[in-house]
């Protein structure tokens, strides 16, 4: 057996599963077959009274292929194909419990997804006290269901309404939380698990499942005529519906499958288990789910798109200027990630108020018990503050987030420049202005570069990296390197006005504006926006970045563009807001939105006078597609012009960086989700009638055609890594 090293001690079989060119155990088809053949000796062996089944690695099994998980959504196979083979994973799993011979699961490491659902059917389980390891079924967050009988065994084991917080959400927990739960049933010091489990089979040996027995209940009950089976299924799905709008089917078909399957015996339990699988498998949310936020951003994490032959970098000393909004918030995430921080501002106390903010955040940190004042005051120390550029010196890389102003960006430049090493690498934070520019301010174009934080740094995701037109290989790998550093995901794209992220956002923000200049009710604009997955409406977020801001940044390409400029169809909305009504935002107090003091802010009411409702309302079908689609469009036209270089790159990009909504797969994946040639269809007909930012790409044109999706070139995802 490649993947299984089967010994027999003392009479029982231990199995160490060992999945070589992996670094964790997934379930890959040798697995499976192994699993089988080891089965197989175990029953045909008198001598062998039962099994344990253990891994060679820290983990136990990470769970399934998820790279087999995404080929299986357009491999061509019949539905009917993909039932039969997830039966046959089940079956595996039926057989092991029923083969009359006792099996444990002794739980070395992390057992996650299928890894788990071997445990859960053997018929003890036993876990190490390993301070890293994890247990779940986290299926549902690549929009799947645990198919190999883990919606069957884990409410049989610990009640419906345990087993669907941990299914519907995919948790994780520590082993001594699944022994409170109870679907394990003992957790020993590391060394002692193989050991435990080998006792178990030799001492008690009960070959035979609580389910299998006769006169088995479901604990705290099952079925449409039991009060707590009902109020628990009742609950829990209008919290699904309220949470996910419909826009994804595992949870929901996880509910199916527990409601269905636990009034039956568990062998159908395990058939209707199998039918929600394969349809959420045939459908495009968990194809779009695993490309994008597993396997695209674990390459992304994996710096997939750094330099090849570029030494591999650490900052150890990072300077940072300007220490407002953001320059606060990157100097808590790096001093958090040990790097020590020079944070300078024009005087001393505007430095320290900048690291305020780290104080205060860590302070939050020790009140929830998630960090010690010890451990608190050690990052704080790492977080100089000053206001003279000499401190600046033996910084290994600088950013800079001063005031988004061309003249200023190019003094600090330049008085920075003077002091660092010749090595350092020079990034900016900029949100609007071009690298290619700003880099003209340097002595070191090549080792100048844009580092794109979104806000609050601390809890968004993303950072794009963005090459100005000089840039060179070291810098990027240097930023890159950095981000890993910080444990964030990074994208790479070209310069170009608004980069991609701000680029894209922006066409979402400004139909939302030319709905409410169209008299489309600001109401329906918001809820459908949220109803799709957005995770803020267009209007409630142009009230957070401010329209004033969004004003500067028309005046600012205008003034950068001349003759080539043209206004944006939401234009006149803002302009109106910002000059005749002075509406400027939520943090001037109102905007589209009124945000009374100490109440709930609110849509203002007088909108409807200055843009009176239109008599006939778009559906909110209509209004959805044109809040998505456009965004999806104007991605399309980034990758034809080389400001993204990679469809990836577009989808992580989108959900990470500026909430588009996950089910979707990011703006790319959703064009393929909706059908190339339906897409462009839908455009054609909004471009005529909303006017020419629907209008289709030619090399979109010729895509859906040739009926050639985003990633045909890439082997239907990036790159390849384990689950
Ligand atoms: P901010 O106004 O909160 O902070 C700017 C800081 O720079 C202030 O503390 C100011 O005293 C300091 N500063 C100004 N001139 C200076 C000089 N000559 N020398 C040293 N320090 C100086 O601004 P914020 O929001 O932190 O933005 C900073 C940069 O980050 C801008 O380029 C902005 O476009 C960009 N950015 C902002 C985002 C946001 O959401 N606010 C998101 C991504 C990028």
């Amino acid at each position: 057996m490649k993947t299984i090293d089967y010994q027999v001690e003392d009479g029982v079989a231990i199995l160490t599963i060992d999945v070589k060119e992996r670094t964790m155990n997934v379930l890959t088809p040798d697995l499976i077959k192994d699993l089988r053949s080891a089965l197989e000796q175990v029953k045909g062996d008198d001598a062998v009274k039962g099994a344990v089944i253990t891994s060679a690695k820290d983990s136990f099994v990470a769970g399934a292929d998820l790279m087999q998980m995404v080929k299986a959504y357009d491999d061509g196979r019949s539905a009917a194909d993909k039932y039969k083979d997830s039966r046959s994973f089940q079956s595996l799993l039926r057989d092991i419990e029923t083969s009359g011979k006792p099996f444990a699961a002794a739980i070395n490491g992390t057992a996650l997804g299928g890894g788990l659902e071997i445990c859960l059917a053997c018929h003890y389980r036993v876990a190490a006290d390993n301070p890293k390891s994890v247990l779940g079924l986290p299926e549902v967050q690549v929009g799947l269901l645990p198919g190999g009988g883990g919606t069957q065994r884990l409410p049989r084991l610990i009640g419906q309404q345990a087993a669907l917080q941990l299914m519907t959400q995919g948790t994780h927990v520590k082993p001594a939380k699944a022994l409170e739960h109870g679907f394990v049933h003992a957790v020993v010091a590391a060394d002692q698990c193989v050991a435990a489990a080998k006792q178990w089979v030799l001492e008690v040996g009960d070959p035979e499942q609580p389910w299998d027995k006769k006169g088995f209940k479901i604990p705290g009950g099952a079925g449409l005529m039991h009060p707590g089976s009902i109020q628990t299924l009742m609950v829990g799905s209008a919290l699904i519906a309220r949470e996910t709008n419909h826009n994804y089917p595992a949870p929901i078909a996880i509910m199916s499958c527990v409601y269905e399957g636990t009034v039956l015996p568990i062998d159908q339990g395990l058939d209707i288990e199998s039918k929600y699988f394969t349809s959420l498998l045939m459908d495009p949310v968990s194809r779009n789910m695993t490309r994008t936020l597993f396997i695209n951003k674990g390459a992304a994490d994996k710096l997939v798109r750094r330099p090849q032959g570029v030494e591999k970098s650490r900052v150890s000393k990072l300077g940072i200027l300007g220490a407002g909004m953001m320059g606060a918030g990157i100097a808590y995430v790096s001093a958090l990630a040990k790097m020590e921080v020079v944070l300078l501002d024009r005087d001393r106390d505007s430095a320290e108020k900048g690291k305020d903010y780290s104080r205060k955040l860590l302070q939050k940190r020790i009140d929830r018990g998630r960090t010690t004042a010890d451990k608190a005051e050690a990052i704080l120390e790492r977080i100089k503050t000053t206001e003279d550029y000499a401190d600046l010196e033996g910084c290994d890389l600088i950013i800079e987030a001063v005031f988004e102003d061309l003249g200023i960006k190019a003094d600090v430049t330049a008085k920075t420049e003077a002091v660092i090493p010749e090595t350092a690498i020079y990034a900016s934070n900029t949100s609007t202005l071009p690298i290619t520019g700003l880099a003209k301010a340097s002595k070191r174009p090549e080792q100048f570069i844009g580092i794109h934080f979104f806000s609050p740094v601390d809890k968004m995701p993303l950072v794009e990296v963005i090459l100005g037109k000089e840039t060179g290989d070291r810098a990027t790998a240097v930023a890159l390197d950095y981000i890993q550093q910080i444990r964030k995901t990074p994208i790479v794209v070209n310069d170009s006005r608004g980069f991609y992220t701000s680029r894209v956002f922006g066409t979402y923000t400004n139909e939302g504006m030319t709905l409410v200049g169209e008299g489309v009710n600001p109401a329906l604009i918001e809820n459908v926006a949220k109803q799709a997955g957005m995770a803020v409406g267009p209007l409630a977020v142009m009230d957070e970045v401010t329209l004033e801001l969004g004003y500067h940044v028309a005046q600012a390409t205008e003034k950068a563009l001349g003759d080539d400029y043209a206004p944006n169809s939401g234009f006149p909305v803002m302009l109106k807001f910002v000059e005749e009504l002075d509406r400027r935002g939520k943090r001037f107090g109102k905007g589209f939105y009124d945000y009374p003091e100490g109440g709930t802010k609110h849509l203002w009411q007088g909108l409807a006078d200055v843009y009176p409702p239109a008599e006939v309302q778009p559906t909110a079908e209509e209004v959805k597609k044109r809040l998505l689609y456009v965004q999806a469009l104007d991605t399309v036209r980034c990758l034809d012009e080389g400001v993204i270089t990679h469809p990836a790159d577009g989808d992580i990009g989108s959900i990470l960086g500026w909430g588009f909504p996950p089910y979707t797969g990011g703006t790319l994946s959703l064009i393929e989700t909706v059908g190339l040639q339906t897409f462009v269809d839908e455009c054609d007909r909004m471009a005529e009638a909303y006017g020419e930012r629907f209008t289709v790409p030619d090399s979109l044109r010729e895509r859906a055609k040739a009926g050639r999706g985003f990633y045909d070139e890439t082997d239907g995802a990036e790159a390849r890594s384990a689950a």
